[in-house]
């Protein structure tokens, strides 16, 4: 396994390869969840490139850049025995070099749910994907249902702007208590961690009155704000039930349906979302 920097280094260990390129764009800190992606990758590409990078343009101000859990040795070794053949972890001066004036911008997908609680957040995940694809050039690249607005946006961006890559969602991974795994779980103690399963019991609790036949969007979402009022180390800040490929908040369900959440537990915030039908 190989590990470059530059984008000189990068283009050149490109080159060397044939065959289905894959990329699974991370920001470092991985868990099982990382590692899931990296090894469907593996599944489906002749080569894998994981890129690690804590990209500055997706934090708000007020957000947590500076605290951002980083460990990169520890990365790369558990990386490594998964077969990648390179990790690209470029330094912010090298995407952004002085004078940088470029961006991306996908509109209307990007203005509910985190894009409303995060401003400027998918413009800056959505710049640095795609000069990330730009650099790497791969045929697939694999993205967690656990941001689902993310995948979303960069499917759309993808059709958008005719960037030839088979955009690959895969599913989210829990810990066996349901709390779906995030680098930011880290910052949860262990009070916190236990009442961070809210999202997950209340997201069930909605699916379960679905499968029973509720399909009254705004009961669903009531379902959800119950559960997590109930929960004293919880606070909501905003639960959606919404079409899966517009996002726009729904009245009925009818198609596919993601609800969604996001809930700040002591300091740290937490997003955790399920599909219906
Ligand atoms: P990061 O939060 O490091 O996540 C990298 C990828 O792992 C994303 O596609 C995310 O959805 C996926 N992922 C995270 N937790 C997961 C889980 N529990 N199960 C399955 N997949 C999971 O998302 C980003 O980085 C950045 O925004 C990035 C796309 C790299 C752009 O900077």
């Amino acid at each position: 396994m190989q590990t470059v920097s530059t984008l000189a280094d990068l283009r050149s260990t490109r080159l060397s390869f044939s065959g289905i390129v894959g990329l699974v764009p991370t920001m470092g800190y991985l868990h099982d969840g990382h590692l899931s992606l990296i090894r469907r990758a593996k599944e489906e590409c002749d080569h894998v490139v994981v890129s690690i990078f804590v990209n500055p343009t997706q934090f708000g101000p007020r957000e947590d850049l500076s605290k951002y859990p980083r460990d990169p040795d520890r990365d790369l070794s558990l990386i490594e025995p998964l077969g990648a053949d390179l990790v690209w972890m470029p330094t912010a001066e090298m995407m952004y070099p002085d004078g940088y004036q470029t961006w991306v911008e996908v509109e209307a997908m990007t203005r509910p749910l985190e894009g409303a609680m995060r401003p400027g957040h998918f413009r800056g995940v959505t710049t640095v994907v795609a000069k990330l694809f730009n650099g790497v050039q791969p045929h697939k690249a694999y993205f967690g249902q656990k941001d689902a607005q993310q995948a979303a946006v960069i499917r759309q961006m993808t059709r958008d702007l005719n960037f030839p890559i088979e955009i690959v969602v895969c599913p989210i991974v829990r810990e066996p208590d349901g709390l779906a795994m995030s680098s930011r779980n880290v910052y949860l103690d262990p009070e916190q961690r236990k009442a961070a399963t809210v999202l997950y019991r209340s997201l069930s609790a909605a699916k379960e009155a679905y499968e029973s036949g509720e399909r009254g969007a705004e009961k669903l979402r009531q379902i959800m704000k119950d559960v997590i009022a109930s929960e004293p180390l919880a606070q909501m800040q905003y639960v959606s039930c919404a079409d899966y490929d517009t996002l726009e908040e729904l009245e009925k369900v009818t198609g596919k349906t993601l609800l969604s959440m996001a809930v700040f537990v002591g300091k740290t915030r937490l997003i955790d979302n399920f599909v219906l039908g």
